[in-house]
């Protein structure tokens, strides 16, 4: 029942199912204690398959216990994404005995009107539990918002809006995102629409998210967009919206096309409930254009850490950043620290990082830098790359020497991102697991996730730069695993 460390490219310290397929994280909330995290689940394979919600409990986000399946399909169809929220004034009526109801708020998918071309085969539905998410009953009314007759209506984010004392429902409806409102989670009124000539078009909207933040002590409103095609870098990715919202309508303070990350692999990644002041997102660390033959098993798919969100102004516009999550810091072992230190060529870290897992933290920062980069490599030469372009003032990661590459023709890339931040100072942060690494840059302006398959574990280490670079501080740390369902 327990994972295990022997098992090839078995995520070490991110979620993964024990087996079978996984995709978006769904209905994540926070109750007395527990964070859950349900999950696009297929029980009966590897591959996509009808939808459940898997679940999976956890008291820091960082260890991870897999449940019963909480979400079977029935008649209406598959279990597909959506959220869940604490109805804590009971408007829903579904509370019983003073016991305040977790409501779900999910698409059904119905495979039969597919086929049949009915445009309308997704809709929405509810279910509610009374036992802290333990178990769901599915409300005997369902759906709650029909299809008007759009052929992707799916993937509410629901969230209490205090202002005007409703619930607002953030909707992918094909090309743009609909909102609509409910006093008590059953009924539903649409508000307005937004994005049909706005943002980045290359694929379907999905998962999306409506949330505040807080920046000068005002507070800003970020709406997230799930996108599959069309990333930065090929295939899904998630672009996203800073504006004002006023219960009925989102109003962006720039048309730009923004990415919450531009590696490959963060995908349908939406933020938690009932976390207070934090705002807190978890991606699927994976991507719609291989998902389905990347060359694990008996399991497919693991979720990117858990990473807080904030804003930070740059020239005068608003961008989202991520860093991971304080939780994360249990994970610490031994590890050093290096001030000051001059990399001209190639300089070996291997010895003193002393790590034969590849699992580590490592941050790093340096002035006025030039090209440089980090390199995970292993005796199999295989070798992930994680770099500074100075002249394209732009980081990337390179997994083209990473491994195992052919499932797919597309995946053993470089992928880009742009530096946002203009400070002098460089500064990174990598999480690195045994077949993933996350970059934040720039205290998490700029960030990229990979995913990767090496032959064995990426234990040696370099820091690389032909012009050279002066490092002002490393800070090294091993990571401890921390299995899921351990
Ligand atoms: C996103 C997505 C959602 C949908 C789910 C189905 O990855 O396509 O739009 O609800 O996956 O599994």
């Amino acid at each position: 029942n327990t994972l295990s460390k022997a098992e090839q490219h078995r995520p070490q310290y991110h979620f993964s199912p024990r087996a079978h397929w996984m995709n978006d994280p769904n209905g994540m909330i926070y109750y007395k204690g527990t964070y859950h995290l349900f999950f696009q689940y297929y029980p009966d394979g590897s591959t996509w398959g009808p939808m459940h919600w898997g679940h999976a409990t956890s008291k820091d986000m960082v260890h991870w216990h897999e449940q019963p399946i909480a979400l079977y399909p029935d008649s209406l169809g598959y279990i597909f994404s959506g959220s869940a929220v604490l109805d804590s004034k009971n408007t829903s009526g579904l509370g019983k005995n003073g016991q305040v109801p977790l409501v779900a708020i999910f698409t059904h998918h119905n495979p039969r009107m597919e086929k049949e071309k009915t445009g309308k085969h997704e809709y929405q539905s509810i279910a509610y539990s009374l036992d802290e998410g333990k178990t769901w009953t599915k409300y005997a009314g369902n759906p709650v918002l029909p299809n008007p007759g759009i052929s992707d209506f799916r993937d509410p984010k629901v969230r209490w809006f205090e202002p005007a004392k409703k619930w607002i429902m953030t909707l992918a409806t094909k090309d743009h995102i609909t909102f609509y409102s409910s006093p008590n989670l059953k009924d539903w009124a649409k508000e307005s629409e937004f994005g049909k000539t706005i943002g980045a078009h290359g694929g379907v909207w999905e998962c999306p998210d409506l949330f505040p933040l807080q920046h000068n002590g005002k507070q800003v409103w970020v709406l997230i967009v799930n996108i599959n095609p069309g990333g930065p870098n090929g295939g899904s990715s998630t672009q996203y919206f800073v504006g004002d919202f006023d219960g009925k309508t989102f109003t962006p303070f720039s048309t730009d096309t923004k990415w919450m990350d531009y590696g490959a692999d963060n995908y349908a990644g939406v933020t938690f409930a009932n976390t207070g002041s934090r705002t807190i997102l978890m991606g699927w660390m994976s991507n719609w254009q291989y998902a389905n033959v990347v060359p694990t098993s008996p399991w497919r798919s693991a979720n990117t850490i858990p990473r807080e969100l904030g804003l930070k102004e740059v020239n005068k516009e608003l961008f989202l950043t991520s860093t991971p999550v304080k939780e994360l810091d249990v994970l610490n072992s031994t590890g050093f620290t290096v001030n000051k230190l001059a990399v001209k060529g190639q300089y070996d870290l291997t010895a003193k990082a002393n790590n034969e897992s590849g699992l580590f933290r490592l941050e790093l920062a340096t002035q006025k830098a030039d090209d440089f980069s980090i390199v995970l490599a292993n005796a199999e030469g295989n070798e992930l790359v994680i770099g500074y372009d100075k002249k394209a003032n732009a980081y990337y990661l390179d997994r083209s020497k990473s491994g195992t590459i052919d499932f797919e023709k597309g995946f053993g890339k470089r992928h880009t991102a742009p530096r946002l931040s203009t400070t002098p100072t460089i500064s990174l942060t990598v999480m690195a697991d045994v077949a993933s690494v996350e970059l934040f840059a720039d205290n998490g302006l700029t960030v990229m996730t990979d995913i990767f398959f090496p032959e064995k574990p990426m234990n040696k280490l370099y820091l690389k730069s032909a012009t050279g670079i002066t490092v002002s501080n490393i800070t090294y740390k091993t990571l401890k695993p921390a299995l899921s369902n351990e």
